[in-house]
């Protein structure tokens, strides 16, 4: 029973000392760890800007959370620092995430007003998006000198701004059009879609890779030292015992060295202790928080990344595939899409459109699909696979607003599945109503 007169709030945290650093991308740390090659690459790229020479365009790429726009941000700083002492004229843009843009006008807009004072900022509409080029082009000829513009997620950048805005920007000194003599502008693409740059047209991808500096996963080793520089100014000291730093480091690295997952395990764990009321983060917290993880990364989709028919049609290939001797065709997708829509009430859409959206999740690396053809006259029939574990995608969806769409058996099938116990059951017909049946929904 609670007492009304007691408070269950606790005034203090034994625990974390400050939880911001663990969050994403919202700290910027003092030192880098374990990029001393790709830093001088980017030293190296940059080095002209300093003497007063032209910069050069710079594309860095990698898988996500390996430091890319940490680094870039640290060389950003160091490079205007340098500048600034040798009375060289430099005015750096960015890194502007092309994500939270979604039309070239906002991107360009958002440029100009990078240059502008509050009061004088363009609107969200008004103009032409050739106009807000314009005034971009005026805004860099008038600070004049070298410019440097960084865009960040640069796979994300408005469909319309793709190639005419990465092509026309870096040589915009060279046009007839555009208004800039004195400036000389220098791009920093970072994108962590490696088939981004394949996807441009050939004379945007050679004047955007001018320079291009990779960044690999990181190793255990490397994500010890940074996870612990995370630590220490996160966790109260003493508080970790001495496995919780190595374990996380393990897992991350065989995950796919990442260290933004690396420092949700940390968070994750700190969490687990301050709720048993611990004055310790244990190796037993450590591994909850690794076992979680993946359920909350897939739930931060649901919540995110999908839109709902995307997450319904994402479900229902899960269940096609957890489903005793069957295969994740797109027919039989589509028929538990339609139970699923039913069940949470939701708009059911046409079959036609399951494959777009089946694609979409493709793209974005939910799925995979091989083509099986079935020769001659047979046509071509996919069958679906599901990147993560279907069983941490199912506890995600339980978790998530899709609760109610999940059969009532799910757990029953789940463990089938997971028990590899399948030829137990009988394979369903697809085309029989009755044995369409295996799922119960409600
Ligand atoms: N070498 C490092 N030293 C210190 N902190 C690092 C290092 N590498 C990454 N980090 C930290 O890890 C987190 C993720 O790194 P960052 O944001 O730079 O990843 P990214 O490569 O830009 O990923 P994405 O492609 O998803 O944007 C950030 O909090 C960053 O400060
Ligand atoms: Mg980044």
């Amino acid at each position: 029973m609670v007492q009304t007169d007691e408070n269950p709030f606790e005034g203090t945290d034994a625990i974390f000392e400050a939880k911001q650093p663990l969050k994403k991308d919202s700290f910027d740390p003092d030192t880098i760890f374990h990029r001393e090659d790709e830093i001088e690459l980017y030293v190296n790229a940059l080095q002209d800007v300093v003497v007063g020479h032209d910069p050069n365009n710079v594309f860095v790429y990698g898988p996500t959370g390996v430091g890319k726009t940490a680094v870039t941000k640290w060389v950003r700083d160091k490079l205007l620092e340098k500048a600034t002492e040798q009375s060289v004229p430099l005015e750096i843009i960015g890194p502007v995430n092309c994500r939270n843009y979604k039309s070239s006008y906002r991107l360009v807009s958002r440029l100009v007003n990078e240059f502008r004072d509050p009061g004088d900022e363009l609107p969200k509409s008004g103009y032409s998006t050739d106009t807000v080029f314009e005034f971009l082009y005026e805004e860099i000829e008038s600070v004049g000198g070298n410019v440097v513009i960084i865009l960040d997620e640069i796979d994300n950048i408005p469909p319309d701004a793709r190639n005419d805005f990465l092509y026309d920007l870096p040589r915009a000194e060279a046009s007839e059009n555009a208004a800039i003599d004195d400036a000389r502008i220098g791009l920093i693409g970072i994108s962590n879609d490696l088939k981004f740059v394949d996807s441009l047209e050939p004379k945007v991808k050679s004047t955007l890779g001018e320079r291009e500096i990779k960044f690999g996963p990181y190793d255990a080793d490397e994500l010890r030292d940074i996870l612990g520089y995370y630590a220490s100014v996160s966790f109260h000291d003493g508080v970790l015992s001495d496995d919780v730093i190595p374990l996380a480091a393990a897992f991350t690295a065989q995950e796919r060295g990442d260290v933004r997952q690396g420092l949700k395990i940390l968070e994750k764990a700190g969490e687990y202790a301050r709720m048993d009321d611990s004055e310790q983060v244990t190796e037993a917290h450590t591994r909850r928080a690794t076992e979680t993880i993946e359920t909350d990364e897939i739930l931060d989709c649901f919540d995110n990344d999908l839109t709902r028919q995307q997450a319904l049609t994402y479900i229902a290939t899960t269940l096609a595939i957890i489903e005793p001797e069957h295969d994740a065709r797109t027919k039989r997708i589509y028929q538990l899409y339609t139970s699923l829509s039913e069940a949470i009430g939701s708009e059911t859409r046409s079959e036609r459109k399951i494959y777009e959206f089946l694609d979409q999740l493709s793209m974005q690396g939910f799925v995979r699909s091989e083509d099986h053809n079935q020769g001659r006259g047979g046509g071509r029939r996919f069958i679906y696979e599901v990147t993560d574990d279907p069983a941490d995608i199912i506890n995600a969806v339980f978790k998530s607003d899709y609760q109610e769409s999940l059969p009532n058996n799910i757990w029953d099938i789940l463990q089938v599945y997971k028990e590899g116990e399948a030829s137990s059951f009988e394979a369903p017909d697809p085309n029989d109503d009755v044995q369409r049946q295996i799922w119960q929904f409600t």
